[in-house]
This record gives C-alpha cells, structure tokens and sequence, in this order.
C-alpha cells in the first residue's frame, strides 16, 4: 500500500502564519503537523509516500522533509500547479500510485491514535473504498455521509446546507484503484473543484462497496487559528513526557509535565505543564502556564504567558497576561514603561491585535 500526504493549498484562514510558511508545517507542541502525519503513516506500515505540494508550499515542504530517509519512509513530492480539488490530487498522481491500494491523508489533519486501526479495517473487508467519519457540530463545513443503521453509506454530500446527518468526512480515506475510473466521471463543484467526495459518491452510483469506519476519538482540523490552539492543548495534554534536556536554575520552579529542550535556560520563573519550550528558549523572571509551546530561540521576559503557541525568535517583555494567541516567528510583543501611554505597531498584512 501506498500513501499520498496532501500538503497544497494556500491556507487562507491561518493568514497571516500562512503568508510565510505551509500550514501543514504550523507547529503542534513544537513539532510540525505533517511530521505527526507521517509518524502515523509510518506506523499503519506504510513507507512509500507521495506529497502533493502547491507552488507556494513546495519549497518549505521539500526543505522540511526532504527525501524522507529521516523519518523512515520514502517520499516522491508531485506538484499540483493550482488548487483544483482533492480528487484532481489523486489524478495528477496516478503515475505515482500505479494500481496500488492507497490511503489518503490530508496534511492538516489530526487524528487521535492514528489510521493503522482504520488501515487494518480495510485490509481485512477489501472494500473499493473506506471513509472515515467522525460527529461534528456543524457538519454543513465538510463532507457529509448519509449512514443507514447499519453502517452501510448511502449518499455523500460535499459541504450541503441542509446535512442530512452529522457525520463529516475526515481527511482521511483509503481507495483501491478503483477510484480513478470513478474520477474520470466526475466534474468540478460549485467551488470549481473535482471533490474526493463525488468521486466517493461515484463509487457507490458505480454499485462499489464504500464501507465506513466512525472515528471514536479527537479529530482535528488545523485550518483556522482556535484549531491550532485547541490542536496544541490536546497533543500537549495527551502526549507529552517531562523531560528537561535545558538548564534551571535553583531559583525556578517546573512543575508538572514539561518539555525544556537542549541549549534552553529558565531563571527565577515558574513553568507549570503541560508545556513544551524548545532549543536555545531563554525564559526569564517568567510564569509559563499550562498548553504553552515556546518556539526554539524565543525569549520571555517578566512575562506571564499561557495556552498559546509561540513559533522560532519571539521575544516577549513585560507583559501581565498574554493568553490563547498564536504568535509568529520573530516577533516582538514589548510594554515599555513611559509617561506618554501608547500602543505601538508595525505588524504586517491579516495581523489581528486584541487590547483590552
Ligand atoms: C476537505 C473535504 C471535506 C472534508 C474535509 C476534512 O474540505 O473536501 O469533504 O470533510 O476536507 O478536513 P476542505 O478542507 O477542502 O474545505
């Protein structure tokens, strides 16, 4: 079996982290996103892996992951010139997937304990295809699947006003060749895109067994901003050991399960897990709260900071409360004590500033 990993798009709704880097590459608990895909890639046993990549990700995707060999599996990236849907992905890859089985994986997404349970499933019923579904509040923002009480999918619906049922489509499937014969009949969206769900929806018009699988678990979808933040509580809250590589000095207290990273320092502060603090962080005179992430080389100082994420280079100073934000690389966050009382900018395009 073969896996292709979708690392595309423009990541609209994390602007502005996305005007500089992939979202598939935003961190969870201080490692990328897409790494977790590909660990649980690894783990269902699959090694053989392609990428899609868009012209804007391509570049960071390649120097992120490069051939693969550091993660044990072999990666083939395949560029998808413009974004035209996730069944076109599949098209374009065609000659990467031969007449392979695969499993199809958004690089986005996270997916409590992994896809080898769903991997074996389809391993042992050889259905064409296996869909992954999970109940979501407001369902009309996915694919949605239209179950009988037995299981058995009857119709699948890309993003309907009026969902017929509360399970939406993870972005996780597995296919068997069979699906690109259903893809050639298919024609773009109202959004202009050839979806994996009508091609989904063929294979059933096509009388193919479409089994389903209802994830029981978390399922995240990073796309927006309080996704990322409630991606980074749950993985720093589920997986994270303590384990302090840095130095503390005498005067701190760590509390808890915390990460500090080699080369990062901590003086006369309170860190209380869980909290990850990556390479070379200098925490100083500080309070790191509980679901924090502090990107490698970040500075905090007489700061009191908790549930947000902090990419590589942030310096924070002086601040009371900094709480449930998402701070990009290099940047700094300062309050300067001074008679004239203002708030000084120079932030960049889709920034977002809360004051009290
Ligand atoms: C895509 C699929 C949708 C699925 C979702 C899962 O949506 O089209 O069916 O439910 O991924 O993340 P998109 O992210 O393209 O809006």
């Amino acid at each position: 079996m073969k896996a292709l990993v979708l690392a595309g798009g423009k990541g609209t709704r994390l602007k502005p982290l996305t005007t500089t880097m992939p979202k598939q590459l935003l961190p969870v608990a201080n490692k990328p996103i897409l790494f977790y895909v590909l660990e649980q890639i690894k783990e269902a046993g699959i090694k053989v892996i392609g990428i899609i990549v868009s012209p804007e990700t391509n570049p960071f995707i390649k120097e992120a992951v490069e051939n693969g060999s550091r993660c044990g599996v072999r990666i083939t990236y395949i560029l998808q010139p413009e974004p035209l849907g996730l069944a076109h992905a599949v098209k374009i890859a065609q000659d990467f997937l031969g007449g392979s089985p695969f499993l199809m994986f958004l690089g986005d997404n996270l997916i409590q304990g992994g896809v080898k349970p769903f991997v074996e499933e389809f391993n042992r019923y050889h259905p064409e295809a296996l869909i992954l579904l999970k109940e979501v509040p407001d369902p009309r923002l996915f694919g949605v699947a239209e179950v009988d009480p037995s299981g058995k999918v009857i119709r699948l619906v890309e993003k309907p006003e009026e969902p017929k049922s509360n399970l939406a489509l993870v972005g996780a499937y597995l296919f068997t060749s069979e699906v690109h014969h259903a893809i050639t009949q298919i024609k773009p969206s109202r959004r202009g895109e050839l979806e994996i769900t009508d091609a989904i929806q063929k294979l059933l018009d096509m009388g193919k067994n479409v089994r389903s699988y209802i994830l029981t678990g978390w399922w995240l979808d990073t796309g927006k901003k309080d996704d990322l933040l409630e991606a980074n509580r749950v993985v720093l809250d589920e997986y994270l050991k303590r384990d302090i590589q840095g130095e503390v000095d005498s005067q701190s207290q760590v509390v808890g399960r915390v990460e500090i990273r080699q080369g990062a320092k901590v003086e006369q502060s309170l860190i209380r897990g869980p909290a990850s603090i990556a390479e070379k962080c200098q925490i100083k005179k500080s309070f790191v709260g509980p679901f924090t992430s502090i990107g490698a080389g970040s500075m905090i100082e007489n700061s009191a900071i908790e549930h947000s994420v902090f990419l590589e280079n942030c310096y924070i100073f002086n601040i009371e409360r900094l709480a449930d934000s998402i701070v990009g690389r290099d940047t700094r966050v300062v309050k300067q004590e001074q008679d004239f009382k203002a708030v000084r900018l120079f932030v960049s395009n889709d920034a977002k500033i809360e004051l009290p």
